[in-house]
């Protein structure tokens, strides 16, 4: 059984009167025990919204959220508060989430007090220091505050404390996206050592396909808040079937990785998600678009086991055709 299940989630806003937002369109994830999850995707395709549905942060308009069998929207207010200690998160910005009149030790045990989970202080006090032990800061940080300590060093301290509760699933917003490649790195293999540690499940979130390439068992594509493939990592490397992968694939390996993206997508702008198209969400940017494309929507369909495509015209195209559509 998946310890989290988002099931065909929508997820709209809507700022005062302005138009309706469309952020999340019908997403499916289902994430194992002790998996990673990656979700790739350009700014402002939904990455995030999911990320706070998977939460419980936000309610779906539609379509449900479980975590361990149980639907978020369905536990009573206190059941909430007891999952904030099995579900946590990590954003990408660690000094702008870390409170700066705060010292470490306390930013990193806040959540044990707030959730109640230890009654005496120096408990408390104690594993705030094996908190910061498994991200390998020196317990003597703990009476510094954050601004005393680098980049790399914030996003530990954010670590320790999404960890301290001893969760079983976090979700990743773009944990390392403002840090330092070498320090990206150094992140990376930590967060991969605690999973292995804790068998902790990840949703990680980020626009770097290399990061997610790394950290992932499997791998969702996001585009206009719908996921457009999704499969097991290699699977995806090895056989990326939507156009629209094929291209984020061909970038990667591209000296100048915007280019061969800004081909395909007829200019960089992600469509407005206040007017999502008719069929598919790619139709008027597609170098395989047929008309059949822009009629009716697509759904996402298996093509083999674990992989699932959301195009009408898979098994139509190969990549030579793409590669030479690109190149034009
Ligand atoms: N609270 C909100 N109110 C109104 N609109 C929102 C809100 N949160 C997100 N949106 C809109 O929903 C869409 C998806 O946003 P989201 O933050 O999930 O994207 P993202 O993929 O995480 O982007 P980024 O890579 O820039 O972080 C965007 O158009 C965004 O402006
Ligand atoms: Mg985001």
């Amino acid at each position: 059984m998946s310890l989290l299940s988002i099931d065909n989630v929508i997820k709209t806003f809507q700022r005062g009167r302005g138009p309706i937002i469309h952020a999340v369109n019908g997403v499916t994830i289902n994430i194992a025990e002790g998996e990673t999850y990656g979700l790739i995707g350009e700014s402002g395709s939904g990455k995030s919204t999911v990320g706070r549905l998977a939460m419980g942060l936000l309610e779906p308009d539609s379509g449900s959220v479980r975590f361990d069998g149980k639907v978020l929207s369905d536990l009573s207010r206190s059941a909430r508060r007891k999952l904030r200690s099995d579900m946590t998160v990590v954003f990408q910005e660690p000094y702008e989430s870390l409170n700066p009149r705060m010292t470490v030790g306390s930013i990193v045990a806040e959540p044990l007090v707030i959730q109640g989970l230890e009654d005496s202080r120096s408990a408390v006090r104690d594993r705030a220091f094996r908190a910061l032990e498994s991200v390998q800061l020196e317990p003597s940080l703990a009476k510094r505050h954050p601004r005393d300590l680098s980049g790399g060093q914030q996003q530990r301290v954010g670590i320790a404390r999404a960890i301290i509760t001893r969760p079983r699933f976090i979700v990743l917003d773009e944990p390392t996206s403002s840090l330092d490649v070498s320090v990206q790195a150094q992140i990376l293999t930590l967060l991969s050592e605690l999973q292995s540690e804790y068998g902790l499940s990840y949703l990680f979130i980020s626009h770097d396909i290399h990061t997610v390439e790394w950290i992932s068992d499997r791998i969702g594509i996001m585009y206009l808040g719908q996921i457009s493939e999704t499969a097991p990592t290699t699977t995806l490397f090895d056989n990326p079937n939507h156009p629209y992968t094929r291209a984020l694939l061909s970038a990667r390996l591209s000296p100048d990785p915007t280019v061969s993206i800004e081909r395909f997508m007829l200019g960089r702008e992600i469509p407005n998600p206040t007017q999502l198209p008719a069929g598919c969400f790619l139709s008027g940017r597609c170098p395989m678009e047929i008309d059949k494309c822009s009629e009716s929507p697509v759904e996402l369909e298996a093509v083999s086991v674990n992989h699932r495509v959301a195009c009408i015209r898979v098994g139509d195209i190969d990549s030579e055709d793409l590669t030479a559509n690109l190149r034009e």
